[in-house]
């Protein structure tokens, strides 16, 4: 099957991808809580002719296309979930479920995986391999569907994971390409400085937490800036501090959370020893105690410089290489990561920004619009990784 073939197929396909989109915008579920776009997802592969169909979670969903061949097996993945924003658009379809909305584009890479679904099926005798489509649930909300999903084993034998995000970043009709670290790992961090409370006017009776915390916040500034090289990235915010009730009283205590971004496992773990020994050491200088906890979130998506360079080649031979951008890593976490851990990945960001239609607004946005055309592109990616990786 040569790219025009399949392209042609999917031009005449287009109407359903946009129409299956449509639905699950009108139908929008938060995280964990996709039941009816599980069923929905499941009613829809029936009818193309899927039939091994399993649900390895409570909500979300795994479909599996054998080709007619021996080959490799290849896993795409889609997240399928909403988020907690109620939508400010006047569209036809907009959300019907007040308070949820796909503000990020999820309705719009399950209807993609459809897409690749529909076609694979259709030419399932002439592939060689497997094909996993993964209908992720929960991509929003720590400690995501991915990481659920994994540990139900449904990577299991898979030889290639790839996935996508559609982005009002780039413009529609091009793919963003990255080899090695695309998305940064994202993890919060907890300080409880424990002093002794007193009297505002006898703080030698006292152990002052705000003046103590408030030196930790300054030195944590140091962690990245004096400890790290130049060439690591990392980014440290302190965003939350609270202590004390009242203007004459020094507090028991003072608490101090942020998140920490970074893109390598090695600055992952670095940055907390030191974070816990500034924060120890300024606390133990002033006589207070320190309670130092560490979150990991999502981890940093890592694309397989070798996948990645082939999905490029192939991309390049769909659509010509005037549509590939070469991109910086993106600071947003992504929990697809957590199904990359024993094969390689490579993951994609397509293109939906075209202001003419007002679908420049950022994702999470009450007014985020999609871009349908968008979805073409998008499908033609999956499909060209079908093409290229089970193809004869
Ligand atoms: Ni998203």
């Amino acid at each position: 099957m040569n790219p025009e073939t399949w392209k042609q197929e999917l031009d005449e396909l287009f109407p359903q991808i946009v129409a299956w989109r449509r639905h699950l915008h009108r139908h929008p579920e938060l995280s964990f809580q996709e039941h009816q776009t599980t069923a929905y997802l499941e009613e829809q592969l029936r009818a193309l002719g899927v039939t091994e169909i399993a649900r390895p979670t409570r909500t979300g969903l795994v479909a599996r296309i054998t080709g007619g061949r021996p080959g490799r097996t290849i896993a795409i993945r889609a997240d399928i979930d909403a988020l907690p924003i109620q939508e400010e658009n006047d569209l036809p379809f907009a959300s019907e479920n007040p308070g949820a909305m796909h503000a990020c584009g999820h309705d719009g890479h399950a209807a993609m995986l459809l897409a690749a679904a529909a076609l694979a099926v259709r030419h399932a005798p002439a592939l060689c391999g497997e094909l996993v489509c993964i209908f992720q649930h929960a991509e929003e909300i720590p400690p995501g569907g991915a990481a659920e999903l994994y540990a139900a084993g449904v990577m299991n034998e898979v030889d290639e994971l790839y996935g996508c995000h559609l982005s009002s970043n780039f413009p529609t009709g091009t793919f963003g390409v990255r080899a090695g670290a695309l998305t940064a790992a994202t993890d919060r961090f907890d300080i409880t400085i424990q002093g002794k409370g007193g009297h505002s006017s006898m703080p030698e009776v006292c152990v002052d937490p705000i003046v103590t915390g408030a030196e930790v916040i300054a030195a944590l500034q140091t962690v990245v800036a004096r400890n790290l090289r130049a060439l690591d990235p990392a980014v440290l915010s302190v965003c939350q501090v609270s202590a004390g009730d009242a203007y004459n009283i020094i507090p028991q205590e003072m608490a101090i959370t942020g998140s920490l971004r970074t893109f390598s496992e090695e600055v992952r773990s670095q940055v907390p020893v030191l974070m816990e020994r500034i924060a120890r050491g300024i606390c133990a200088a002033h006589g207070a105690e320190c309670v130092f906890s560490f979150e990991r979130g999502y981890a940093s998506v890592q694309n397989d410089p070798a996948l990645t360079r082939r999905v490029e080649e192939g991309l390049v031979q769909w659509f010509g290489a005037d549509h590939i951008l070469h991109i910086e890593p993106l600071m947003p976490g992504e929990d697809f990561s957590a199904l990359q851990k024993d094969c390689p990945a490579c993951f994609i960001e397509i293109g939906t920004r075209n202001p003419a239609l007002g679908t420049d607004k950022p994702h999470h946005n009450p007014a985020y619009r999609m871009d349908e055309e968008g979805l073409r592109w998008g499908a033609g990616l999956l499909l060209s990784i079908v093409a290229e990786r089970l193809g004869s």
